[in-house]
């Protein structure tokens, strides 16, 4: 039921979601690796869809720390505003805005930050505009990790964040490349 509601709602907005299928829990798992869950007050994440990867960081996330998770679709963004923790703060906002939304939230800055937002798809003006405001918003040494579908953008962030490792992912629909990058 869940993997067909985000079929529908992705299929609807091919340009901003770039599949039709949620992330696998292999790439959820994944993707989460490096983020210090022990030490972060604040986690940021972006393009959340109906909340698949939500759910793995608020599982892993200690009790008082938050979770600001961004999606511009209201379909997607009401889902995610049925999951009953408060330590998430849904924002039906574009990413570009992180700094405002953090300042409104009492923080400075970000300690981690997990995106799926698919920068390939997005006109690259906006795609540099985000990540540089995601540079700018996450602390020194913070984590930065960002689902693809392929190593097109690689480039982007060795240019925004200098060094990139890259993982694959098998067993998700399509496979994925993981790229991690430090603030
Ligand atoms: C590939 S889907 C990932 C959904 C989910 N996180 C997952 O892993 O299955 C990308 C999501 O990013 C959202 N998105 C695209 N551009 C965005 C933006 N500028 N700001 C916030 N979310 C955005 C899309 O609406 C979509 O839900």
């Amino acid at each position: 039921m869940k993997r067909f509601f985000f079929f529908k709602e992705s299929l609807k907005n091919m340009k901003t979601s770039a599949t039709v299928t949620r992330s696998s829990r292999f790439v959820c798992k994944q993707i989460i690796q490096y983020v210090d869950f022990e030490n972060a007050d604040v986690i940021v994440e972006l393009g959340a869809g109906d909340g698949v990867i939500t759910h793995h960081l608020l599982k892993a996330m200690k009790p008082n720390s938050k979770l600001i998770s961004f999606e511009i679709l209201e379909s997607f963004c009401e889902k995610l505003n049925e999951i009953d923790d408060d330590r998430l703060i849904v924002i039906n906002d574009s990413a570009e805005n992180i700094g405002r939304h953090l300042k409104e939230n009492g923080f400075e800055e970000a300690y981690d930050v997990v995106s799926a937002i698919p920068f390939v798809t997005l006109p690259k003006t906006l795609a540099k505009k985000i990540l540089s405001e995601v540079k700018l918003y996450l602390r020194p040494g913070g984590n930065f990790s960002q689902l693809h579908y392929s190593t097109l953008a690689k480039g982007l962030y060795e240019e925004i964040f200098g060094k990139v490792e890259t993982q694959f992912v098998a067993l998700n629909i399509p496979p994925a490349f993981l790229h991690f990058c430090k603030g």
